[in-house]
């Protein structure tokens, strides 16, 4: 059983300046929550109640966030507004929030191997909260929980990108090796590569289940695209071992990582809310 979800959160967020400048870029809300919320309900949802998340400076209201706020706790209290703090409540109480800082920015990879100690020897999950993931049934963390129980590998949600869009994403090659639920066994991934030298249009999104492997091999991952240490990298060494699969999610995307994204999934959200 996978109990705990790690949240790399410790970086800038400088397409979203100066919004970012004092306020974590996990923390800009789709109508009244902040993203990080979302992915929190969708780790919880998939029975990962333990919350790891790996900061940075700068990132205090993430915490205060996950927190009882004793002043508002008491001027609300019995008042009509008291039901806003009904779903944050419930999340504070049936999850465990642990932090570790990532000192410097080296990197997704860098950040997830950061994030070891609150992680231990065991498969996680693993959601980047800019990407905002919405299925009507199952979330997709839960629809990768399922894969991983099958396959007992890690397990990469994936997308088909428009080709001229690799070079935002990690990008995989594989074998569909289930037709019904859409697996494939990654054979090859490259990290944001130009389209002529993509090995396809399937591209990584932000939900990842690991096994605990991947931190000595994160230890050993040279700086690759960027100059930075990729998880993508790292995932191609379990990848040529067979230890790796590709699932198509059922549900929609939105990276909220790019403002275009992000008013797409406000507006999305919004529909949703008048219904
Ligand atoms: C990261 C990963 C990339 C993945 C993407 C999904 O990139 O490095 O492989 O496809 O997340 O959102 P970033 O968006 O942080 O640049």
């Amino acid at each position: 059983m996978i109990r705990k979800c790690l949240f790399p959160a410790a970086g800038y967020g400088t397409r979203f300046l100066p919004a970012t400048k004092a306020t974590p870029k996990e923390m800009l809300p789709i109508l009244t929550k902040p993203l990080i919320q979302y992915g929190v309900e969708e780790a919880l949802e998939a029975n990962m109640s333990h919350i790891a998340i790996v900061t940075g400076r700068g990132k205090r209201a993430i915490e205060d966030h996950f927190d009882i706020s004793y002043e508002l706790e008491q001027q609300i209290k019995g008042t009509s507004k008291e039901h806003y703090l009904t779903e944050i409540r419930a999340l504070i109480t049936q999850c465990t929030f642990s932090y570790t800082r990532q000192v410097e920015m080296k990197g997704l990879g860098h950040a997830i191997l950061s994030g070891e100690t609150l992680i231990g020897k065991e498969s996680f999950g693993v959601i980047l909260a800019d990407d905002l993931c919405y299925n009507d049934g199952d979330g997709v963390l839960s629809q990768m929980v399922k894969v991983y129980e099958q396959y007992e590998c890690s397990v990469v949600a994936i997308e088909e990108v428009p080709m001229d869009e690799t070079q935002k994403y990690g990008v995989i090659a594989g074998h569909l090796i289930d037709e019904t639920t859409d697996i494939y066994r990654v054979t090859d991934m490259v990290e944001k590569p130009a389209p002529q030298d993509a090995p396809s249009n399937m591209a990584i999104i932000g939900r990842y289940i690991l096994t605990p492997d991947i931190f000595d091999i994160l230890r050993e991952t040279k700086p690759g695209r960027g100059g930075e240490i990729q998880i993508t990298d790292a995932l191609l060494e379990q990848a040529k071992k067979g230890k790796v699969v590709a699932y198509k999610f059922k549900g929609d995307r939105f990276d909220c990582g790019s403002v275009d994204g992000f008013v797409k999934a406000t507006n999305y959200y919004y529909e949703k809310s008048e219904k």
